[in-house]
């Protein structure tokens, strides 16, 4: 049976470095610097042009990208801590300062710099964050070790209904 596996591998900003990018008024990205690219997994060239949230990792709640929203469209700014996921579907977390940009007093651009987070802030924010999706209804993270012969059951049982093995959880 061909089962893939996933390896969500952390990956951390330098201390020394910053991941900085700006991205129009909808969220897409005008400029990505080297350690963006080089943390993210993505060429530079890769990430001009395409939504921010390509970055959106499935641990982070709506509300936070709510808030951020909120907070950057009315001219303030905004910071926080957000866990990115990588290319590679690894991931990485960040301190993010966001701001607007303006020229001639008018707002054109939206610029972000992100940094190092140390690792107990990073454990504090994972719990809250899970505590949060599971709050507001979202999708929960369930890190189970079950029997092989178990799990291939699961995928052989779905892919005869022809549906995912998630699916087939909420059915049982
Ligand atoms: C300047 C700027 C930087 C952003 N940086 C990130 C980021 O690093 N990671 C992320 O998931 N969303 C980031 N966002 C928010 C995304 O635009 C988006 O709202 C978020 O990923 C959630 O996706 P959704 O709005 O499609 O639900 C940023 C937005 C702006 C304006």
């Amino acid at each position: 049976m061909d089962i893939s596996y996933d390896m969500f591998i952390e990956t951390e900003i330098p201390k020394d470095e910053l991941i900085i990018s700006r991205t129009d008024l909808k969220g897409i990205i005008t400029y990505a610097n080297e350690t963006f690219a080089k943390i993210s997994g993505y060429e530079v060239d890769e990430l001009i042009g395409k939504p921010h949230n390509i970055l959106r990792h499935p641990d982070m709640p709506k509300s936070v990208f709510k808030d951020l929203w909120d907070t950057i469209k009315t001219g303030k700014s905004w910071s926080g801590y957000v866990k990115n996921l990588r290319k590679d579907r690894g991931f990485y977390w960040v301190y993010a300062e966001i701001s607007g940009v303006y020229k001639d007093g008018e707002l054109v651009e939206y610029k972000s710099m992100r940094s190092f987070v140390p690792k107990e802030k990073r454990i504090e924010m994972q719990n809250l964050y899970d505590k949060m999706r599971k709050e507001a209804g979202e999708n929960v993270r369930c890190v189970s070790y079950i029997k092989a012969s178990l799990y291939d059951n699961l995928v052989k049982k779905a892919k005869e209904k022809n549906i995912s093995v998630e699916k087939l959880l909420e059915s049982i």
